[in-house]
């Protein structure tokens, strides 16, 4: 059973815009639908509908429109109550294909709520893995899902955790060495953690470069078990303390790359339950992030839309840091 936990949902509203974007300029568009979104969202999703028992929790004020497009949803939602409208998170589809996002940043947490949303978290007993995944809204401390990593350990220390987010809130946890699983950062997301920024691009273009950035953040700091390292059209790395791996599709035509960070974790997830060896769980995040690339808007792929014996695997040779003398 996997429990995520989305501090930050959103209502994702796709709109097709009519002609090309122009700064200053005006366009028609058609709506295309609205989507339950946020990345814990979308995970326990794709984990649901790969028939696993999944839970969601987050916040929202009980009959917005965000809750009621979670209906028939493949996995237990539990929503508290808050009072703060779910933000509006706007995709724009030019008519060739381009998108523009334009993300809300959502509104405070009450310090009621997010105390509930925690106490949800620890009263869920039968969890194999905890995902914490998304922004923090507006407001939130940086170290909330840090504070949130110690009160799950010292209530759960078998439970597995996996985190999915980026700048302050990421580098908070890394810092305060508890004991993540799985952290799963994209190249620009990990540059930026290890403080280049700007080495993103030329990180996400070099997977043995990739790899050995991942091997570092885990030499520095002991709580962290694994990398998941998604390098977009690259595919992905993954490193644990016993290797690493490098994890390719052959090319497939991309039509959205939305979600598809959130396909990819949820891939690894998959297998993990399934007890898959390591390289195993890449094939499975590379292949589901290729079919949520392959599929149009924010869309998640269904199982039976993915295929993992097309990832090839391969060892990567990363060793650990050498001890220092003395
Ligand atoms: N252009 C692409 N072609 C093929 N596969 C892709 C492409 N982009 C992404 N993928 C697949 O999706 C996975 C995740 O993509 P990416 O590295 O872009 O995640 P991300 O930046 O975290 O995404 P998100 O914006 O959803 O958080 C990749 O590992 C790969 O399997
Ligand atoms: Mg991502």
């Amino acid at each position: 059973m996997i429990i995520t936990l989305t501090l930050n949902p959103s209502i994702d509203r796709e709109l097709a815009v009519q002609g090309e974007l122009e700064r200053g300029g005006v366009r028609g568009y058609r709506r295309l639908g609205d989507q339950a979104g946020g990345k814990g969202v979308n995970v326990a999703r794709a984990v649901g509908g790969a028939g696993l028992e999944a839970v969601a929790i987050l916040p929202a004020p009980p009959h917005d429109p965000f809750v009621q497009l979670l209906a028939g949803a493949p996995m237990r939602v539990h929503a508290v109550p808050s009072s703060a409208p779910v933000r509006i998170n706007l995709t724009l589809t030019e008519p060739g294909g381009t998108t523009t996002k334009l993300n809300a940043a959502g509104e405070r947490l009450d310090l009621a709520v997010e105390e509930l949303l925690i106490d949800a978290l620890l009263a869920e007993r039968r969890a194999h893995w905890v995902v914490l995944a998304g922004s923090l809204p507006a407001g939130s401390d940086p170290s909330l899902y840090a504070q949130i990593v110690a009160r799950l350990r010292a209530a759960r220390p078998g439970v597995r955790i996996a985190v999915d987010t980026a700048g302050a809130p990421l580098a908070a946890i890394v810092r305060a060495d508890a004991r993540v699983d799985l952290v799963k950062p994209n190249a620009h997301e990990l540059a930026e953690l290890l403080g280049d920024a700007a080495e993103g691009d030329a990180l996400e273009a070099d997977p043995a470069a990739a790899a050995l950035a991942a091997r570092r953040l885990l030499d520095d700091h002991a709580g962290l078990g694994a990398v998941l390292l998604t390098l977009g059209g690259g595919g992905a790395v993954l490193v644990t303390r016993a290797g690493s791996w490098r994890g390719v599709h052959p090319p497939v035509a991309v039509r959205s790359t939305v979600g598809a960070g959130d396909s990819a974790l949820s891939g690894y997830l998959i297998a993990a339950e399934r007890d898959l060896p390591e390289p195993d769980r890449l094939a499975w995040a590379v292949a589901y992030g290729a079919a949520a690339v392959s599929l149009p808007g924010s869309e998640i792929p269904t199982i039976e839309q993915v295929d993992p014996s097309l990832v090839t695997t391969t060892p990567l040779p990363v060793t650990a840091a050498e001890p220092s003398e003395g």
